[in-house]
């Protein structure tokens, strides 16, 4: 990774032994029973290089629910794909409130503050429907493209699972779409946001497909998605943003850009270095993996790798 062939192995079986005292703290999201469901022990981290090579601890071949990480790919491809005029419709601040609030919406004339908030996350995926046809197939072969692993897939049982308790959810796309921010019809957004939220994916697969970040821009197959000057925007989103009303402490204990999801997933990237991708399904209360965060932490601590 930095040319003095760094004992990676090692470094991962480290930090797993330094949080081990740390898995199983904390509670899997409880408000999507299919999350509810998965056990609180597990424990995985992998390390991409720049080239997709990928070295893991614990269980980083497990496919888990990837949830709000699914935002930043879902970011990337809007950009991509349609340009900056997407941030006519969504800030760059961070909340300082819950990833499902809905309080600032109605002073902020339905323009939600950032784009891995929920609302914001909402808009991101209204944007690529209505430039794709299809957002949440356009996301999935994407990840299935840049993790390399053509069976990374929906899981329908998160996916119903969202749905039955998706009022939340179906209150935040109807508020902005009151306020004209929503440009297709709610249920079917909501339709592929469940969707894209459900996708099931392993560290090994999160580290390599969040590579195009550490690489400036650069897909897997060398062709570019995003410019360098957009990639470094979408890791300042991610550090400022991306894990919702911690971002601040995360910034503190990890210094890196990240991005969490409840199902316990972080996906973390050192910009012209590697990605990153830990999972474990006990959050703290603000729906960020308790040992990922720890993980994450001893390996800035570890190696010195951070933006800071
Ligand atoms: O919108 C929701 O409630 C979920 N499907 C995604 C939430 C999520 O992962 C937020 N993250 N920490």
């Amino acid at each position: 990774m930095d040319g003095g062939a760094p004992d990676l192995a090692g470094l991962l079986e480290r930090i797993a032994a330094d949080v081990a005292p740390l898995i199983g703290s904390g509670t899997p999201a409880e408000y999507i029973p299919a999350l509810a469901e998965v056990d609180p022990r597990h424990f995985g981290m992998a390390i991409a290089d720049l080239d997709g090579n990928v070295h893991g601890v614990g269980d980083w071949r497990v496919p888990f629910s990837a949830q709000s990480i699914t935002k930043v790919f879902a970011l990337a491809l809007a950009l991509a794909e349609g340009g900056d005029s997407l941030w006519r419709r969504v800030g760059r601040e961070p909340s300082g409130n819950p990833f499902n609030s809905l309080v600032q919406l109605e002073h902020e004339n339905g323009i939600p503050r950032n784009p891995f908030i929920n609302a914001g996350a909402l808009v991101v995926t209204d944007r690529l429907q209505t430039l794709t046809g299809d957002a949440s197939s356009e996301l999935l072969e994407f990840l299935r493209a840049e993790s390399g692993n053509p069976d990374v897939s929906f899981d329908a049982e998160v996916a119903a699972s969202e749905h039955e308790h998706g009022d939340r959810n179906a209150a935040l796309a109807h508020f902005m779409a009151s306020y004209g921010n929503i440009d297709n019809p709610v249920p079917a957004l909501l339709d592929h946001y469940f969707w894209q939220c459900s996708i099931a994916m392993s560290c090994a697969d999160l580290a390599r497909a969040g590579l195009f970040l550490a690489r400036h821009g650069l897909r897997a197959d060398g062709s570019r998605l995003l410019t360098r000057s957009e990639a470094k925007q979408v890791n300042a989103v991610m550090l400022t943003c991306g894990t919702y009303d911690a971002a601040g402490e995360f910034a503190y204990r990890v210094g890196l850009p990240g991005k969490s999801g409840v199902g316990g997933g972080i996906v973390a990237v050192v910009p012209g270095r590697c990605a990153l991708a830990v999972w474990s399904p006990g959050l703290d209360s603000r729906g960020n993996s308790v040992a990922g965060v720890a993980a994450l932490d001893r390996f800035t601590t570890l190696t010195g790798l951070s933006v800071f």
